[in-house]
């Protein structure tokens, strides 16, 4: 394993797969074939979500999901954004987790620009009080493109970042999903949270897969949601096993949702 530099570029971390087949694999090479954006429909993004959980089944640790990963745990989530044509995250996790650029490593970006993708993916924020956290990192690179899509109107002017807002006639994850397709030409978009958005995600249907890295640590307790929050679903959706891999303890479990839909 090559150590992570400061950038998080973590390009050649080995993992054991121990499903569908036993070997080890390197978990950049490995998302990279999954071909994820081949699996994008004409109207909607293939949609993935990626969450980490405690053994006891909270998402967080004092109101960050830090504390649960582990070098293995970042190696899939910088590999799944390096993948991604876009990356979208609940105003939430966007204030708490601070979000700065999206791709820091300049190997990735790099990587990225040589098959000719855009050099880090865009970020989609969705909001429904149309209130910004403009105090972030992210707002203040020059290189960042964002897009902000909202039922409500959206302030972000001032702010150094390449920002869009598109203004949806309906306030459902489903019109901002379709806009990301139609006109941003999103095939991968990555969901990196928060409980309250992946609960949304699935409530709507939207949601194509869950990698879900189960962290061999306990939280005992405490004010951390579960995954996803808000209205129950009717009835639960099922969702179909497609990879597991492990690292030091850690598994990184990838589901098919949507099966039954
Ligand atoms: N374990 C993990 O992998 C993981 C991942 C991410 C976050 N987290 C943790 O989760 C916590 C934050 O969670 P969160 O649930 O508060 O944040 P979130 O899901 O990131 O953001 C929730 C906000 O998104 C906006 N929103 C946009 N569209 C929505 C819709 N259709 N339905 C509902 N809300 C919508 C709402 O805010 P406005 O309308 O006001 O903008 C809502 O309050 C943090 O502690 C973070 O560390 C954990």
């Amino acid at each position: 394993m090559r150590l992570k530099d400061a950038f998080g570029d973590t390009a050649a971390m080995r993992v054991n797969q121990l499903w569908p087949q036993p070997g080890e694999v390197e978990i950049d090479s490995h998302v990279a074939a999954l071909g994820l954006a081949g699996q994008a429909g004409e109207d909607l993004p293939h949609t993935v979500a990626n969450f980490v959980a405690s053994l006891d089944g909270r998402a967080g640790f004092e109101g960050r999901s830090g504390p649960l990963g582990d070098e293995g745990d970042r190696a899939l989530f910088h590999a799944l954004r390096e993948t991604a044509d876009a990356v979208m995250a609940g105003t939430g996790t966007l204030t708490v987790e601070r979000y700065g650029r999206l791709i820091r490593s300049p190997e990735a970006r790099e990587r990225r620009a040589r098959a000719g993708r855009s050099a880090e993916p865009l970020a989609c924020i969705v909001t429904r009080s149309g209130r910004l956290p403009l105090e972030i990192p992210l707002f203040a690179e020059p290189e960042a493109r964002i897009v902000v899509l909202s039922g409500a109107p959206v302030q972000a002017q001032g702010v150094a970042a390449q920002v869009e807002v598109v203004a949806l006639e309906e306030p459902t994850l489903a019109a901002a999903l379709h806009v990301l397709r139609t006109r941003y030409e999103v095939r991968c978009l990555l969901c990196e949270g928060g409980p309250t958005i992946l609960g949304a995600l699935i409530r709507e249907r939207l949601l194509d897969e869950l990698f879900l890295t189960v962290a061999p640590k306990l939280a005992g307790g405490g004010h951390d949601p579960a995954l996803s929050t808000g209205p129950i679903l009717p009835e639960p959706a099922t969702a179909e096993l497609a990879g597991v891999l492990e690292r030091q303890g850690s598994l990184f479990l990838r589901y098919r949702t949507n099966c039954d839909a």
